[in-house]
């Protein structure tokens, strides 16, 4: 149990469904899970846009979880989302400046929006309330509510990662926006080297001094640490093995027959690394014609913020390296890659990954990477799949037992492919265990647990 009594108010961008959990993503669940443990509330916007939005703040509970939800300008929303949070600190955080696009206007509605969650926000709070904000959309929130003269402890969580110091001094008001997330009384990133990269700013920016994770503001003790996102391990095995997933996993082997199929799930974002992907996977089919036949590569891409120009972009790119890649390998009995927008339920995602022999996971910057970790809770441990995962995605830092690679490169990525392709039983197995063990020390509980336990104590 996390110490302190107060409620938890937890505040994101969107607030996740309550009544559907099971179907949630994996942080919806952890954060839910840790609102029921200790009562509270999740805020955040509920979904409607409008050109008068109401004032008033929406209720909802089900089950002791309760939200509060509020409407948004459309106009002001857009430019808040699709424009400088994900326009402009997106791509910058990703490490991906010739992506950026920095407005003013966009920058005035990003404020504007976080002004509007500190407005309806700050009257709901009670004295002894903990705020757990969630990433990179609401950075101002703190330094806006302490203007309101709420003197609750507030933590952040950055789910991205932190970009360098010289990337940041690309970002015209990168002064304001390190003095906002200093305005917080504990900063978690997901690993040790986006700490490093932070701290680099804080001391070489605003010149905070410095006491280990601890550092002295004009008002307060703010303080920094890695808390790496965790899944809800059983939850996921649940999914992977209950009836109706036995009969789509058999199903697809089927189907298969006896090729090896390999998996790709991600959001049609640049980060992702799919371009590299596909390139690499060419590589792979040019390298390897023995594999011609054998293998099939399904890679699943929702379309993402499909409003912003630089996914528009990418996503023709990728239309145009899947459709040649078909085109110069098919054969009229074997297609090499399945390329599908459409979304898919978690647990159907749970049958797939399991009837997958190759998870392949290679962005070229992620925060943590949550499909690395589905993809081996869902695995049979008896008949273990191999995950291929890039070197830059936040979760190679806990998952050493994967077939790690580098993205940028594609002969090593190719190779990579080869290796799990051919890797015996006994070390898949024995990789499986080890990141399985790594799953359930380190799962979404423990990570709340931790992070909500450092931000209840008194520096
Ligand atoms: C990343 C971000 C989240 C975001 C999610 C989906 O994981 O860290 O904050 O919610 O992507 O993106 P979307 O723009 O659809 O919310």
């Amino acid at each position: 149990m996390s110490g302190g009594k107060g409620r938890l108010i937890a505040v994101s961008n969107r607030v996740g469904p309550i009544r559907d959990t099971p179907q949630a993503g994996g942080l919806a669940v952890a954060l839910v899970d840790a609102l029921r443990e200790r009562g509270g509330l999740w805020f955040g916007f509920g979904g409607k846009l409008a050109a008068h939005p109401r004032e008033a703040v929406q209720l909802d509970s089900f089950e002791g979880l309760h939200t509060a939800t509020i409407e948004l300008n459309t106009a002001d929303y857009h430019s808040y989302y699709n424009g400088h949070a994900n326009g402009c600190l997106w791509p910058l955080f990703h490490f991906r400046p010739d992506l950026v696009h920095y407005r003013r206007d966009d920058y005035a509605a990003y404020l504007r929006i976080n002004q509007r969650f500190a407005d309806a926000l700050a009257p709901l709070l009670q004295d002894d309330d903990i705020l757990w904000i969630h990433d990179f959309h609401l950075i101002p929130l703190a330094s806006m509510l302490r203007a309101r003269g709420c003197r609750q402890r507030i933590g952040f969580y950055l789910h991205i990662p932190f970009p360098a110091l010289d990337l940041l001094l690309t970002l015209p008001n990168h002064l304001e926006l390190l003095q906002q997330l200093s305005a917080y009384d504990l900063i978690g990133v997901q690993t040790p080297v986006n700490l490093d990269r932070l701290h680099d700013c804080f001391t070489h920016l605003l010149g905070l001094p410095q006491d280990g994770n601890c550092w002295q503001t004009a008002t307060h003790t703010l303080r920094t640490g890695v808390f790496p996102v965790g899944i809800d391990v059983e939850t996921f095995e649940g999914f992977a093995t209950q009836p109706r997933a036995v009969r789509t996993v058999n199903r697809m082997r089927a189907e298969l027959r006896n090729r090896t199929q390999i998996i790709g799930v991600d959001r049609l974002d640049y980060a992702k690394g799919l371009l590299r992907r596909l390139e690499a996977y060419e590589r792979f089919l040019e390298q390897h014609p023995r594999a011609h036949g054998r293998v099939e590569y399904l890679q699943l891409a929702p379309v993402s913020r499909g409003e912003v120009g630089a996914y528009q972009d990418f996503r023709e790119q990728m239309e145009r390296d899947a459709a040649r890649i078909n085109g110069r390998y098919s054969r009229y009995d074997w297609t090499p890659l399945r390329y599908l927008n459409s979304p898919l339920s978690r647990a159907t995602l749970a049958a797939l990954y399991r009837a997958s022999a190759i998870g392949f996971v290679t962005p070229l910057r992620d925060g943590m990477n949550l499909v690395a970790k589905e993809y081996v809770a869902a695995q049979d441990p008896e008949d273990p799949g191999v995950l291929v995962l890039s070197l830059f995605a936040g979760a190679a830092h806990q998952m050493n037992a994967a077939v790690i690679a580098n993205p940028y490169d594609s002969d090593a990525v190719a190779d990579a492919l080869e290796t799990a392709r051919v890797m015996p039983l006994a070390e898949r197995r024995e990789r499986h265990a080890e990141l399985l063990k790594g799953l359930h020390d380190y799962d979404a509980r423990r990570w709340q647990h931790d992070y909500l336990d450092v931000l209840s104590q008194n520096p």
